[in-house]
């Protein structure tokens, strides 16, 4: 199986940018720290200063390769400037079309290009553009969901249309523990995308409350009742709260707009009101009804016992990969 470290990590573990505001340079540079790639997250409006603030900040924290990862269904230009000045090791994309010239820009400042996406077609059109590797998300992922498709199918069919070039295809979607990563390199990739497993952890913003809640809980449910009019025809997976379970039935004609204010919360050092349906997940600043905000999370979830420290995940998941290969390779 290809146990190999990518995109100049020691190990095939990528943890997800996790928005709008949860991985930030003290979570981003513990998983490079611990030989994984950590991956920032730039705001969904421009705001060059702030996210040149978040690189500096990760640099003094490691020395290892970070990246960043922007939606560019959002405004970005100004963003990706300043990620580019800045030659960040990894770019990472998401809900927006990786065009040939920004690769072309990136690579020429040395910054390694890494769309993540939810379909073959998708992963046609970023291997013809030239990126560095792909990531490709299942249906059983946290947060947005671009694709209808599960891991166990989509993988291996982006791995042969792969084929010989040099791209490391990464599993994103419900991988938690060393069985998943596994999982994974079995279906052909050469790495894994984790986001809610790194959701709880210390370094992670997310409010204490949400992070309570991933180890508390064990159901998702793929839905698209928050966020519906800042973020149109984008689905989700959360954790299923009593606050969903009461409304997720949500007549598709009701949005964000005109609900009441539950809370408010600094995301990216700007102040936001949260409203009812908002899809701004709890972050460490937020105040308010946090049990009726929000709260991605991936269909692994039911795994997660404990909040950990992020290189203890990473190591985790390392040490029982390792086992059971080594296992495998005893037994034949
Ligand atoms: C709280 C949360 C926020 C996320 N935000 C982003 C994001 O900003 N950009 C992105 O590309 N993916 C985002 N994702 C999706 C991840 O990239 C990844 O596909 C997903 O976490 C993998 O599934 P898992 O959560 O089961 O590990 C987010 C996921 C979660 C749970």
């Amino acid at each position: 199986m290809g146990w190999r470290g990518i995109l100049g990590c020691e190990y095939g573990i990528v943890q997800a940018p996790l928005g709008p505001d949860i991985s930030g340079p003290e979570l981003a540079a513990a998983v490079s720290n611990a030989g994984g790639l950590g991956l920032l997250r730039a705001p969904d409006w421009e705001a060059p200063d702030h996210v040149r603030e978040l690189i500096r900040k990760t640099r003094s924290l490691t020395d290892k390769p970070f990246g960043i990862g922007v939606v560019l269904a959002f405004p970005h230009e100004e963003n990706l400037k300043v990620i580019l000045d800045e030659k960040v090791d990894v770019l990472q994309l998401y809900w927006g079309e990786c065009t040939k010239e920004l690769v072309k820009e990136a690579h020429q400042v040395g910054v390694k290009v890494v769309p993540q996406v939810g379909s073959f077609e998708e992963a046609r059109r970023a291997v013809n553009v030239g990126v560095d590797a792909i990531i490709v998300q299942g249906r059983e992922a946290g947060g947005h969901i671009i694709g209808q498709d599960a891991l166990i199918t989509l993988v291996p069919r982006v791995v042969d249309l792969v084929g010989e070039k040099d791209i490391p295809v990464i599993a994103a979607g419900g991988i938690v523990d060393g069985r998943g990563y596994v999982a994974a390199l079995a279906l052909g990739a050469t790495g894994v995308c984790i986001g809610t497993r790194f959701l709880a952890t210390e370094e992670s913003n997310a409010h204490p409350l949400y992070k309570r809640k991933l180890v508390e809980y064990d159901q998702t449910e793929y839905t698209d009742i928050f966020g519906r009019a800042r973020w149109p025809g984008a689905p989700h997976r959360v954790l299923k709260t009593p606050f969903f379970n009461d409304w997720r039935s949500l007549p598709p004609n009701e949005n964000e707009v005109n609900q009441p204010i539950i809370g408010r919360s600094t995301v990216h050092g700007v102040e936001k009101q949260i409203h009812r349906f908002t899809g701004t997940v709890p972050n460490s600043t937020t105040t308010g009804d946090i049990e009726s905000m929000a709260m991605y999370a991936g269909q692994g979830v039911g795994l997660i016992k404990q909040i950990l420290p992020a290189g203890e995940v990473l190591r985790r998941l390392v040490e029982g990969a390792q086992l059971i290969i080594q296992r495998q390779c005893d037994a034949t």
